[in-house]
């Protein structure tokens, strides 16, 4: 699978989420074989800045790549320049977000509100196509509203203007995540442009995976929330489109070893006081619907050091792998 000059080593992409998609996640799903993963939406704004917070998305090593880097904005000329910065700054792939309906994004005419605006839509994509030669892609959604459901049109101009991949969560900005993602819309896009389509929306088993590349024809398929506590969901996709069975789900003490990985990379990046805080969304996804979580979930609050959660975490697993719970 190519997007423009990139060749993608399988089929299993991270989608960009807010708060979620940092440096040490995405590096830990690249272990599990993701082939390409996204920093969450970065403003145009705070990188035409040079604001020190907005570049520290940018954070990233040889281990992390390829490198995409989502940006969002509503200005042509500042994303252009946005986009610039972001190639200089290591990027290997840039995403124009078209999708996002948070409402401090759409009212600045960003995000999702460019699937109402075509137009600027296509100046904000053209002049990005301009500044830079890096592999470009456009996530959009199924469009605005339901009497707005654009994304052929818009997958079509994507084309037109040099983007080298559409990424399709197919529900519309109104829905926002409510109902189920309309993967008939994916194949719909798919079916209309040359270029390669990714589908996103729902995919929380190897087995969603297939099921959508064969239901929509789709070159590429994007996980987002089926990752969280999960980033075993890539290595099971890279099989299956590999026709391997979906590898044995990871013991407990794998699992185990897995979190403490995960929360040693956390730690390292953010320092402990708020690597402490952040991490814990994370324990929540990798014990949730496990028997005995909620007891678990309960005690973190008060988890300030490490050591205090690898305890409980421990107490807890054990327990678990005993089937005293
Ligand atoms: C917490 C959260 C944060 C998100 N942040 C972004 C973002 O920064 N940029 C973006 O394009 N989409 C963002 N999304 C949307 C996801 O990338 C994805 O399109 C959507 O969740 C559907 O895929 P899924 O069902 O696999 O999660 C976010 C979604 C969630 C739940």
């Amino acid at each position: 699978m190519n997007i423009g000059s990139l060749s993608l080593k399988n089929t299993g992409i991270l989608a960009p989420l807010a708060g979620i998609t940092n440096f040490p996640f995405r590096i830990l799903v690249r272990e599990f074989g993701c082939a390409l993963a996204f920093t969450e939406m970065i403003s145009v704004n705070g990188l035409v800045r040079e604001s020190d917070r907005t570049f520290r998305y940018l954070d990233t090593s040889s281990a992390d790549k390829p490198f995409g880097v989502q940006i969002f904005g509503s200005d042509p000329d500042m994303c252009a320049e946005a986009a610039r910065t972001v190639a200089e700054r290591g990027a290997d792939l840039i995403d124009i977000n078209m999708g996002c309906p948070a409402r401090k994004v759409v009212k600045t005419g960003a995000g999702a509100a460019l699937m109402k605006n075509p137009p600027r839509a296509r100046m904000i994509m053209e002049s990005v196509r301009k500044a830079v030669s890096l592999p470009l892609t456009v996530k959009m959604r199924s469009g605005w509203d339901r009497d707005c459901a654009n994304a052929v049109e818009l997958a079509k101009m994507a084309e037109d203007c040099g983007c080298d991949a559409v990424i399709v969560h197919p529900r519309t900005a109104q829905q926002g995540f409510s109902g189920k993602a309309d993967w008939a819309v994916i194949g719909q896009v798919k079916a209309s442009v040359k270029i390669p389509i990714i589908g996103n929306g729902d995919i929380v088993a190897p087995e969603d995976a297939v099921r959508m590349r064969n239901m929509t024809n789709c070159d590429a398929v994007m996980v987002g929330r089926g990752a969280l506590g999960n980033p075993m969901i890539f290595r099971g996709m890279a099989s299956l489109f590999a026709g391997l069975p979906v590898p044995p789900a990871l013991s407990i003490r794998e699992r185990e070893a897995l979190i403490i990985r995960h929360l040693d990379m956390e730690l390292a990046y953010e320092g402990e006081t708020i690597g402490m805080k952040t991490f814990r969304k994370h324990l929540l996804w990798y014990t949730k619907g496990l028997p005995g979580g909620a007891r678990l979930r309960n005690a973190l609050g008060a988890m300030k050091k490490k050591e205090a959660m690898l305890n409980e975490l421990h107490g807890f697993l054990d327990a678990l792998s005993r089937n005293e719970v």
